[in-house]
């Protein structure tokens, strides 16, 4: 009962303050119920865009279109891609009417231990590693030995303790410490590798 309540009240703050929306879009969540009300008949026709002249969000009704991975839509006079911003990306299509922004946040790389590897893309997070220098290693080596995803691996680093005489390398192996080794992953003072 008390569902029905506040749903019937949900339904009718969405239906009579169409302005509450214009500084945010409604949560995919609640796509549907405010579909039905602006765009009536057709309900997936709905879309909520950020409207780059007004600078704020636009609703309006039309036929749905998708966007390239890494792009999404905003609306300039009319429905116009563009690339994610630089938090963001977006690894597959995105279709105009369920979002008004690329959907994934770029991981930082600000846990215990971490720093960039390299700076994600428009569809692709960002990849930490771990400082070897202060003797963090992976706990759970990733899929490439030298670089992590976040949003796709478990990137914790934790302090590996080598014997004496010996200490990290790149490759997070313990090595002779007065020796040069080879490593295969690249050294975090070569400023190449981002
Ligand atoms: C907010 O959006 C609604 C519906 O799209 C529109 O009628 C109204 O004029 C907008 N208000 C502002 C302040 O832009
Ligand atoms: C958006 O449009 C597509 C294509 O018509 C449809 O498959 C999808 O269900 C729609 N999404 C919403 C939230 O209405």
């Amino acid at each position: 009962m008390w569902t029905r309540l506040f749903q019937a009240l949900l339904l009718v703050v969405l239906a009579t303050c169409p302005e509450a929306y214009n500084k945010t879009c409604p949560h995919i969540s609640q796509r549907t119920v405010r579909g039905h009300f602006v765009c009536t008949g057709s309900p997936t026709y709905y879309s909520c865009l950020f409207d780059t002249n007004r600078d704020n969000f636009k609703e309006y009704c039309k036929k749905p279109d998708f966007s390239a991975p890494g792009e999404y839509y905003v609306f300039t006079g009319s429905r116009r891609n563009i690339e994610c911003k630089k938090t963001t990306y977006q690894p597959n299509s995105l279709w105009s009417n369920e979002s008004s922004r690329c959907i994934f946040k770029k991981s930082l790389c600000i846990q215990i231990g971490q720093i960039l590897y390299k700076l994600g893309s428009a569809t692709e997070d960002t990849q930490c590693r771990c400082d070897y220098t202060k003797q963090y290693a992976f706990v759970v080596p990733p899929l490439n030995i030298c670089s992590c995803t976040p949003s796709e691996e478990d990137c914790s680093c934790y302090i590996k303790q080598c014997e004496f005489g010996y200490i990290l390398n790149a490759d997070y192996q313990c090595k002779p410490q007065n020796q040069k080794s080879e490593a295969k992953c690249i050294d975090i003072e070569n400023p190449g590798y981002i």
